[in-house]
């Protein structure tokens, strides 16, 4: 796995404990089923560290908020989508997968590392809720790596793919043969690939203060690698990998127009919808 995601002992990424936590702040639906006991801590923690960083940084937007957007952001996408199944590759602890497969018309895949599969499985097997989610004939919870996937594993089906938090902890050149193998997916399936990313030129600008605290922690060498591609070179390479059809919404203007949750929060989301 060639990613830059830092993992815990348990080689869970903390990135995707702060993420379960935000789901159940969000109060999204089956959050409670799938959401690790130790997410709580990482959530305070993180967010304590975030309202210093806001306030080093004013024009910084709102982790939990922004996590809060994409998240329901992608959900308006795949509610349009009219796809008959749904493949969630890098799933963590979402409970998207738990909340949309009570529609058994649905066939809902959650892909993500052995580690993660094992725990979120576990979460669901210790409550009777949970193990009636395991149960559905419609949702199935898949090891898998995105860098190198079985594509064969699913149906032939008007698919929605979702790699959601993910595709930032790949450098370009990871992405491309990824972004190539889920475009012939979908040239054979029809249906279409939704993700989030957010290239350097539109973040917020770093304060002076905000700037020292980031050497002081070590951080200017960035978590993610970024490479200065704009949100269109993004859109070109996406179209250079066999998506016919890209199209980029950004929270500043769905957040309202889709009457998302806290939709007066600023946050800053660009979401890819790719079409074949
Ligand atoms: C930041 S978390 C996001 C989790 C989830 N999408 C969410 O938004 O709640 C990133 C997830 O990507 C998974 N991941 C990392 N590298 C992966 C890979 N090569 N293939 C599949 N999943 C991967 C991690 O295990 C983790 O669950």
């Amino acid at each position: 796995m060639a990613s830059t995601m830092s993992l815990d002992k348990h080689n869970i990424p903390p990135s995707a404990l702060y993420t379960a936590a935000t789901w159940q702040w969000g109060k999204l639906p089956g959050a409670e089923l799938v959401t690790p006991p130790n997410a709580r801590l990482v959530f305070r923690v993180m967010n304590a560290y975030s309202s210093l960083y806001r306030l080093l940084n004013p024009k910084w937007h709102s982790l939990k908020h922004t996590l809060l957007h994409r998240h329901a952001g992608i959900e308006h996408l795949l509610r349009e989508s009219n796809c008959s199944q749904v493949i969630e590759i890098a799933a963590g602890f979402s409970p998207r997968g738990t909340a949309f497969s009570a529609d058994p018309a649905l066939r809902y895949f959650e892909v993500d590392l052995p580690p993660v599969v094992a725990a979120k499985r576990a979460l669901l097997q210790s409550t009777a809720a949970g193990q009636g989610v395991l149960r559905r004939e419609n949702f199935v919870l898949l090891e898998g790596d995105v860098t190198g996937m079985d594509w064969t594993k699913f149906a032939v089906s008007p698919s929605f793919i979702i790699t959601e938090g993910l595709m930032m902890y790949f450098d370009r050149g990871v992405q491309m043969p990824i972004w190539r193998a889920i475009a012939e997916f979908l040239r054979g399936n029809r249906g279409e690939y939704v993700f989030d990313y957010l290239p350097v030129p539109d973040e917020p600008r770093r304060s002076v203060a905000g700037l020292l605290l980031s050497r002081m922690r070590g951080t200017q060498r960035r978590a993610f690698p970024q490479d200065g591609r704009n949100r269109y070179e993004i859109a070109d390479d996406l179209r250079a990998a066999g998506f016919e059809d890209v199209t980029m919404h950004s929270s500043v203007e769905f957040a309202s127009a889709w009457n998302l949750p806290h939709e007066m929060a600023h946050t800053r989301v660009i979401l890819y919808r790719c079409r074949c």
